[in-house]
Parts: C-alpha cells; structure tokens; sequence
C-alpha cells in the first residue's frame, strides 16, 4: 500500500489495486488446503490488530477477524452499545472501556498505539481520519482502517465491491480496467447516507463506469459529493425512479438499505415505505435486464429476502436468480480484507515469497516425523537451496524403518 493508512477509496492507484487482486487470489488458493493454510499464517505472524467498533457490524467487523485470523495476526477486539439522544438519534459508547469514565477518544486511540492495525467504525465522519492523525502526530507506526464512519466512508467495502464486479464481469485473473469504462452501475436507495455508495463511486469514477444515482430527492447523493464528483469528471446521472432507468442500459445494480434511524424526521413511517418503492422484485430485474445484483448489507424491505417457509417470499426474492451477486460478494469479504492487511502490513512479503515457500514445504521435511530434509546429498537437517531438494519419500532414518540412514550436516 503506498499509504500508511486505509482512509478513503481514493488513496487506491490502479498498480494498487492490480496487486490487491492477486494477493486475493493466492489468498484464496492458499486457503484450500491445510499446507497453504499454515503458510498464509506467517504473514501476519507476530502482528496484532485492533477492532474497535462503535457502530454495528456483521460483515465488517467479523470479516475483518476473520482476515486476521487467515494471516495468522492477534485480534483484539471492543464494540460500543447504542444511547438514544434526545433528539430521536443515536449514538454509540465503548461500554467497557474508559469512555464510560469521560476518557478523550484521542487517548483511547494512544492506548491501543501498539497495535500494528487498528481497524475503527465510528458514527462520525472523520472521526477515523482524525484518530490516525493523532497517532501519526504522536509517533506511532499503528495503521489505520477506516471501517466505516458516520456517512463517510468505507474503503474496505468498496474494494470488496470492485473485486465482486471483476468475478461478475469473468476477469479476475486479470481485471480489466479498461472494460469497466463500458459498464455502467445503478446505486439504489440510499445514497444520502451509504458510504459504501460514497466509497464505490470513488473508486469507479475514476475508472470510467457510468453512475446512475437512483433516489428520491431526500435521500440522493450529497450536494458536496455531486459537486466533487462533477469537477473530477465523473460520468453520473442522477434519478429518481427505478423506472426511469431504460431497459437493458445497466448492468450492475448496487442497492442500499434506507438508514432510517439515522434520518431526523418527523415521519419515519414515510421513509419506510420509500424503500417499499424502491424494492428490487424478480419482476424489476428481468425488466430491467441487470447483469448483476450487489448490496453490502444488511437489507431490508428493499431487497426482499427468501425463506424455504414462506412460499410468498418466493415469489418476489431474488435471492435464487442468477442475477444476485450479493452473497458472492459477502464470501468475498473476508478474502478480500485478507488482502488489504497483507498489502498494508506485511509488502515485503511478495506473493513469489509464498509461492517459493509453498514450493520448498512440498518437498521438504517430507517425513510424518518433520526432522529432516532429503536432498540431492542425502538426508539434511537444516534446510538447503532448493534445488538440491528431492521429491517427498516414504521415510526417513528417524521415523522409518531403517534408521541407520546418514545424516548430512552442512
Ligand atoms: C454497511 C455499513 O455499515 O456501512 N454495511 C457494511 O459494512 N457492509 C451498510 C449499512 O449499514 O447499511
């Protein structure tokens, strides 16, 4: 990563994100077998990450751990508990931690300054941004990821998304930057609130995949994010009906739950029923012809949900069509993270590294026992230049029947 902290989905170069998607493939093919599983640990081996979550999550937040844990990192982990305040919104505190006793959120940060990485959600935007700052102006090497803050944004998501849209396009050994400049995408719902939509146009723009912002007036895009968007030439439309989108004109769909508690407004119940207009049914997906349907989840009303019980579900949910991308895109979570953690925390550890060393544990230590290595030279117990190594043998002279056999030592 060429930048210390993970902030924004625009800090991602393209070079970036070619690299972000080979470690997500040997990732995932390191995670197939018990040997590849073992490898992937020494990546992180040794390091620590931090997840402190005032909001709620599911995927983040576990993906994350679960990254971690791929990469064979220490995970620590806080999460906050909501606090109504009086003017209908919410908040969220570290119940647990010194928050509850007036501690600055600056010096909560400073405590956890010996983590490698701390990953932070926050209901403020900013707030993740300034944390970092704070650590970086008090000497600490701890990274920082911004896993979602206030109607921010959420990097890590977005590259989840963009790596969805790949798979879903069929070039992920090679993702093709220059084909998305034909695709086009439809954010629906949401995109007042959703920094993952915030997120996802920042990395699309550049790129030149057509946007087309679907809402109604109260929850469309920022006035700052369309003026910004604009000035950096990104090619966005903007909607307010899903039926004013033309048949066959877009291929991905990005919907967005409507957060309506996070809306100060006299009649939730109006909100409400917006996302019962802004439901994506069978029958708007094939009339509309989508290639694909993303959402970052959770959902609700907008993207109905299937249940083997309840044969009415069955009917609207889209979940068994082919056009629903959005579980591939939550498995791709936690692979994905995996990724970004590699990249951030451990560079000099090269994907030729593993592979290198996946390579030489296929033909060393080839014994149950794991004491020696056969070579060219005979048996070795140090390791050697690979080489000299042989294929895998049956025994050796600890663990096999004969067990006169030389030892060299070198
Ligand atoms: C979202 C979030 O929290 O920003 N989900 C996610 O992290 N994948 C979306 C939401 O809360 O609606």
């Amino acid at each position: 990563m060429e930048s210390k902290h993970v902030l924004s989905a625009d800090q991602f170069s393209l070079s970036c994100l070619v690299r972000l998607y080979q470690k997500t493939e040997k990732i995932s093919s390191l995670l197939k077998n018990r040997q590849g599983r073992l490898l992937l640990k020494q990546v992180m081996n040794g390091r620590t990450m931090g997840l402190i979550f005032y909001q709620p999550s599911t995927r983040t937040f576990h993906h994350f751990s679960l990254a971690g844990f791929f990469l064979g990192a220490s995970v620590g982990a806080e999460r906050g508990v909501a606090r109504d305040l009086p003017n209908g919104k919410v908040e969220w505190d570290l119940v647990f931690s010194s928050q509850m006793k007036g501690e600055y959120p600056e010096d909560l940060v400073r405590a956890l300054g010996r983590y490698d990485v701390l990953v932070l959600r926050h209901h403020q935007q900013g707030f993740v941004e300034r944390m970092a700052d704070i650590l970086d102006a008090f000497g600490y090497a701890t990274h920082v990821i911004n896993g979602g803050d206030g109607d921010g944004e959420h990097p890590s998501q977005a590259v989840v998304d963009l790596f969805t849209i790949f798979q879903c396009l069929g070039c992920v050994e090679r993702p093709d930057f220059e084909r998305l400049s034909s695709t086009s995408i439809a954010f629906i719902g949401d995109s007042f609130m959703g920094r993952t939509v915030h997120s996802l146009a920042r990395l699309l723009g550049p790129l030149g995949v057509l946007m087309r912002f679907v809402s109604p007036r109260v929850l469309s895009l920022p006035e700052a994010c369309r003026r910004e968007f604009a000035e950096r030439g990104f090619r966005c439309e903007y909607l307010e009906r899903i039926d004013d989108l033309t048949p066959g004109e877009t291929m991905f769909v990005y919907n967005t739950r409507i957060q309506v508690a996070d809306y100060v407004w006299e009649d939730r119940a109006h909100i409400t029923k917006l996302a019962e207009e802004y439901m994506l049914t069978q029958e708007v997906v094939r009339r509309l012809r989508f290639l694909a349907v993303m959402h970052p989840f959770p959902r609700r009303k907008e993207l109905p949900i299937w249940l083997p019980d309840d044969p009415d579900t069955h009917e609207i949910s889209i979940d068994r069509m082919p056009e629903a991308q959005y579980f591939r895109q939550m498995d791709l979570g936690p692979v994905v993270r995996a990724a970004l953690l590699w990249d951030l925390v451990a560079p000099e550890i090269g994907i030729q590294d593993l592979e290198e060393a996946q390579w030489a544990e296929s033909f060393t230590k080839q014994c149950m026992c794991g004491k020696v290595f056969s070579t060219i030279l005979g048996w070795a117990e140090r390791p050697q230049p690979y080489s000299r190594y042989l294929p895998k043998v049956a025994s050796c002279p600890y663990c096999g029947p004969r067990r006169d056999g030389q030892i060299i030592h070198v």
